[in-house]
């Protein structure tokens, strides 16, 4: 950290309750022993050219507000009372509220309601000022076009098609932040993978690949990262030289590895082709196709189960399709050999076969499944939690060798986000789908 340390307590103790300062610049620094990784934005977010609050009227307990470019928002007193982020409504060292819900009197109004310099700015009963930038209150406005704004985001579904156009970035780009990794970023999101070009086959940048996008996530069968290779004796398929059938990684675990990042250093010219197959676009072929089977998967859950006798017995139970509040996809979990038993009602086990039944014919088609040769210096990143990867078979003595590790998926939108809201605010804060 190069910038300044901050006063500790006492500066804060001094500051003015109201936060209608122009945007502070970010900083770390120090209350007390803490460092503070959350500089103090009070309710802003630094977006240029939002248009400015014009106008605020009190209206019982609701308060009314114009915007410079005439649109009007409502918003409810005792949100805009609860969300007041002022240095007495929560602690700036680690943006811990104070002004919890159980201490917001429901009945609480504005005493008065003012345009102030762009800002809106509230005076409560008992005295406290709220001040609120016009960029916070329309990225955080609830109404319904807000609602359907933030929702607004969709996959970009593919078939076998992709492999004519696959997306791809180069790893210059990419990695040297800003728009290169936006565009990085926002290809990850909407396909669900991408290839990035022109890593090389130094085994170091496998981890560099990997930072990307966020902190390597250390599993149990695959440690740190996972030398992908042909071994005289393994444990595990992907360590022979057989063809792997599309599957999503590990679905036993609760909550399965978020974004799996492949490296390859040697393939091979015989065989060894990657495979990919969209599981949002099985999906939605399902939902317009055969709705019965979607609402099987959507709704009864399938158990993923890995054992090691005597050691361990990881399983974990929920839809093959998971859906969000508004009907959208929110993840795929389906890897077929590490399917349990079925566990669901007597009635429904026919009907469950036959909508995997139906799930799986789609996965296995040529016309739902990309293939290409992966180069040796080339990376990809895959959302585990939508794109299921495969393999045709290799000659287990040729050398292929792919290394692989994982990056959780928040800690990637995580990272989207605030990227977003320095190059493209109107999207840094779209409703993304939290997986399976
Ligand atoms: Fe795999
Ligand atoms: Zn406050």
């Amino acid at each position: 950290m190069d910038s300044p340390p901050r006063a500790p307590s006492a500066e804060l103790a001094t500051e003015p309750s109201a936060n209608a300062s122009a945007s502070p610049p970010i900083q770390h620094g120090t209350v007390g022993d803490i460092t503070t990784y959350n500089p103090h934005l009070g309710n802003r977010l630094g977006i240029d050219n939002a248009p400015a609050v014009t106008g605020a009227a009190i209206d019982g307990r609701q308060v009314h507000v114009t915007f410079a470019d005439n649109a009007q928002r409502t918003y409810a007193a005792q949100w805009l009372r609860h969300c007041c982020c002022c240095t007495e409504c929560g602690n700036p060292a680690d943006a811990i509220r104070s002004m919890t819900v159980s201490r917001l009197p429901p009945d609480i109004t504005a005493a008065t309601a003012e345009a102030c310099s762009g800002d809106l700015v509230l005076t409560w009963p008992g005295g406290h000022r709220s001040a609120y930038g016009s960029d916070w209150l329309i990225a955080n406005a609830y109404d319904d076009n807000a609602r359907q704004r933030r929702a607004a985001w969709r996959p970009v579904t593919w078939r076998s098609e992709l492999a004519e156009h696959f997306p791809t970035v180069d790893w210059a780009a990419a990695s040297g932040g800003g728009t290169g990794l936006l565009d990085a970023y926002c290809k990850l999101r909407d396909y669900g993978i991408v290839r990035i070009d022109g890593v090389g086959t130094d085994p170091e940048r496998t981890e560099q690949i990997a930072n990307l996008i966020g902190p390597i996530h250390e599993t149990t069968p695959y440690g740190y990262i996972y030398d992908v290779r042909a071994e005289p004796v393994s444990k595990l398929g992907a360590k022979t030289g057989m063809a792997q059938s599309p599957h999503i990684d590990d679905p036993f675990h609760y909550s399965p590895p978020g974004i799996d990042i492949f490296h390859c250093l040697v393939n091979t010219d015989i065989g060894g082709l990657s495979t990919y197959v969209d599981g949002f676009a099985i999906a939605e072929s399902l939902r317009a196709e055969e709705p019965e089977a979607f609402e099987a998967l959507t709704t009864l859950p399938i158990t993923h189960v890995r054992r090691h006798p005597g050691e361990i017995n990881m399983r974990s139970r929920g839809p093959l399709i998971r859906l969000d509040e508004f009907g959208r996809l929110s993840g795929i979990r389906y890897f077929d050999r590490a399917l349990a038993p079925l566990d669901v009602p007597p009635d429904d086990v026919d009907r469950l076969y036959d909508a995997i039944r139906a799930y799986s014919a789609r996965m296995e088609s040529p016309d739902f499944m990309a293939t290409l040769r992966v180069e040796p210096g080339q990376g990809m990143l895959i959302d585990n939690h939508r794109v299921m990867h495969g393999r045709t078979a290799f000659d287990p003595a040729s050398g292929r060798h792919i290394r692989l590790c994982h990056v959780p998926r928040d800690e990637f939108h995580g990272r989207l986000r605030e990227l977003s809201l320095r190059l493209d605010p109107a999207n840094h804060d779209l409703y993304l789908p939290q997986g399976s």
